[in-house]
């Protein structure tokens, strides 16, 4: 089963570039850069990789960010995770960068999007990668900065595709974005949002009705509601769900509580995503290794988990079919 989930062809639909960071690249970037960081060697890197929910990651995946500085960091950045998509038979991946992250640091949009954007191109030729970028606002900031980073896009939208919402759940309902929400969907974006990670069914409601989202980052909190798997089965809008995550910010306990079988068998259009995979201990392979030695998917719910992939994902309707 492992080799055949090596082979198969596969999309990623959330991965956040910044926690595709690896201990390696952040060293040598601080060193570079003159940037502090609180640790000496990878090993004490990874031994503070040991979270208890989502807030007390992402305090350390903001500080690892701080060694991007340069254009050729972000292109680094992200030349990193496309040798690992190679390695994982990722042939499409659609990537959120988190621009507030930079911005507020004193770091121009245009230095981290054309860092990212370069990467792409590179491996589109190199490789035949195809790929999309989906700008994040930080939900813990002001609805005043979301849209401050809006307008901010603009100048770069042809290498955006759509905008999505992270960082800390709890507290940060999407109603805090609705009006920049509806001002993105004006401006033609697609629209994803985290939700239903950590907090309740109601974040998922409110991203849907007040933010028209069509794609839920997460929402495996979905199943306390049986009205709300009805709509998202019936309209099949799709959950691009973060295994590895969900147990390193234990959401489950462990693998073998994760609920991705059961979303699957109630007919939701749900797809394998590896999230931060530097700092979640693996890519997205991984993350499918880890569901078959604690779950009972069979072969075919791999194929469909993956064929789900291609689905939600942003590729026209023309190349799915090619993909399908
Ligand atoms: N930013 C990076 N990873 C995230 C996650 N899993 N949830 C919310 N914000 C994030
Ligand atoms: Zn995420």
């Amino acid at each position: 089963m492992k080799e055949f989930i090596k082979q198969l062809p596969k999309a990623e639909l959330h991965l956040h570039i910044e926690g595709s960071l690896e201990p390696e690249l952040m060293f040598k970037l601080a060193k570079k850069n003159s940037i502090e960081i609180p640790y000496k060697t990878v090993e004490e890197v990874k031994e503070a990789y040991n979270f208890t929910n989502l807030q007390s990651f992402l305090d350390i995946y903001y500080a690892g960010a701080k060694v991007l500085i340069t254009k050729e960091d972000f292109y680094a950045l992200t030349w990193d995770y496309i040798l690992k998509c190679k390695e994982n038979n990722i042939i499409h991946a659609e990537i959120f960068f988190d621009p507030q992250t930079h911005t507020q640091r004193g770091i121009a949009f245009k230095t981290v999007i054309s860092g990212i954007k370069e990467a792409l191109v590179d491996a589109k030729k190199e490789f035949g990668i195809s790929s999309e970028i989906i700008m994040c606002f930080l939900r813990h900031l002001s609805e005043k900065e979301a849209f401050e980073t809006l307008e901010q896009s603009l100048d770069f939208k042809e290498d955006i595709i759509g905008v999505g919402l992270d960082s800390s759940e709890l507290g940060n309902p999407p109603k805090k974005f609705e009006k920049v929400f509806n001002k993105a969907k004006e401006y033609g974006y697609k629209l994803v949002a985290h939700a239903g990670e950590e907090a309740d069914v109601s974040y998922i409601n409110e991203a849907l009705n007040l933010l028209h989202i069509e794609r839920i980052d997460h929402g495996v909190q979905a199943i306390h509601s049986e009205t709300l798997m009805q709509r998202l089965k019936e309209k099949q809008i799709p959950l691009t769900v973060c295994p590895n995550s969900n147990i390193e910010l234990k959401v489950f306990d462990s693998y073998k509580e994760h609920n991705i079988k059961k979303l699957l068998d109630y007919g939701l259009n749900i797809t394998v995503n590896s999230d931060d995979p530097a700092y979640f201990k693996g890519y997205l392979n991984q993350n499918f290794f880890n569901l078959i030695e604690n779950l009972p998917l069979e072969k075919k719910d791999i194929i469909t988990l993956v064929k789900n992939s291609f689905k939600a994902s942003f590729l026209s309707e023309e190349l799915k079919n090619e993909y399908l």
